[in-house]
């Protein structure tokens, strides 16, 4: 692009930011309803609504209410809802096979809702720390985690979801080659439509915090994730990793955390133009509504003015807990 603009006075910015009329013609870019995900927690239990204290605002639901939480998305508009489990630690082993049961929390919850709310698509995510006694993502022999078992037990843990109903597999665990074998293992079970959003580029953050209180991680997790997932340091090897999970049959590819990687998202879509996905994380929603409460900033304007910087950094969507805080206040036309 070249952009040419005339010397002052002939060329002044601001006669187009005048009106509310002239700012909506020269606005580029949108955010709507249909550019949200919403990651829901999910408990056991009837009627149970917890609240994650570092997540004001947000619940682990039981699956009856999570049931609710489909409908009330559906009925805004919100096209997707991503299920993330809060697992009893009892159910929590070394060998995650909960990560495989057909009746987990997320399977039960993925059938429940495409009973209830067949038009909204369900998202799951593929990792083993919802069930890991040692909290990692992936299996773990003598203090290292390991890459190509824990492949398989993706593969367990993907063909159960796309067996009850998922419609978005999310793999978030970042070892070599599971979009592969994921996509392998798909197609070979007959499951030829399930859709796979690589979580491509996934940084070892320090804005994951409230997420792992939400699904009972924190406690678990000894050390950190940087052995698998990517350094906050690092550019060229979120390309090198999103053109690899594209080769291997990624239909979405997404960059985590959201809004210090906006240079990740932009370089991304620029790259390949793929359909290219945010997850603005807990941390992230932490800080906006953590500020919030105390008077700090205006909360709405602060949340919308985040998810727009998104679709301007080039992002299709976003998934984000403000989904339908920001579905309200978008129908609202206050965005
Ligand atoms: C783990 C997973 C994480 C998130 C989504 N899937 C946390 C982690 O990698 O430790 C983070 C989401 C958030 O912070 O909102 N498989």
């Amino acid at each position: 692009m070249c952009p040419i603009s005339a010397p002052f006075p002939a060329a002044r910015f601001r006669r187009l930011r005048q009106t509310p009329a002239l700012r909506a013609l020269a606005q580029e870019n949108t955010l709507s309803v249909g550019d949200l995900i919403w990651p829901v927690f999910v408990r056991d239990g009837m009627g149970m609504r917890e609240p994650v204290a570092s997540m004001p605002g947000v619940a682990r639901l039981s699956v009856d209410l999570v049931v609710e939480a489909a409908e009330e998305a559906a009925d805004l508009g919100i096209p997707a809802i991503c299920l993330f489990p809060y697992t009893d630690p009892t159910l929590k082993t070394e060998g995650c096979e909960e990560a495989w049961n057909p009746d987990n929390l997320t399977n039960r919850a993925i059938r429940a809702i495409k009973a209830a709310v067949p038009q909204i698509a369900v998202m799951t995510d593929v990792a083993l720390d919802p069930y890991n006694s040692l909290g990692h993502d992936g299996l773990v022999r003598d203090g290292v985690v390991l890459n190509d078992e824990t492949l398989e037990a993706l593969v367990r843990q993907a063909l159960v979801q796309a067996e009850a109903g998922a419609d978005i597999i999310g793999p978030s665990d970042m070892m070599d080659g599971r979009i592969g074998a994921l996509r392998q293992a798909l197609e070979m079970a007959g499951h030829k439509g399930v859709v796979l959003m690589s979580y491509a580029a996934k940084y070892a953050s320090a804005f994951y915090g409230p997420f792992r209180d939400a699904v009972g991680a924190s406690g678990a997790l000894k050390g950190d994730k940087k052995t698998y997932q990517m350094n906050p340091a690092n550019s060229d090897e979120a390309m090198r990793l999103i053109e690899r999970d594209l080769r291997e049959g990624a239909d979405m590819v997404m960059v985590k955390p959201g809004m210090p990687y906006l240079d990740i998202i932009r370089r991304a879509k620029d790259t390949f133009g793929a359909p290219t996905y945010a997850y603005q994380v807990s941390g992230e929603y932490a800080m906006i509504k953590g500020a919030a409460e105390r008077g700090w900033i205006d909360g709405e304007r602060a949340m919308l003015e985040s998810l727009m910087a998104f679709r301007r950094a080039g992002c299709d969507g976003v998934l984000t807990n403000f989904a339908p805080e920001a579905a309200r206040a978008i129908r609202a036309r206050r965005a």
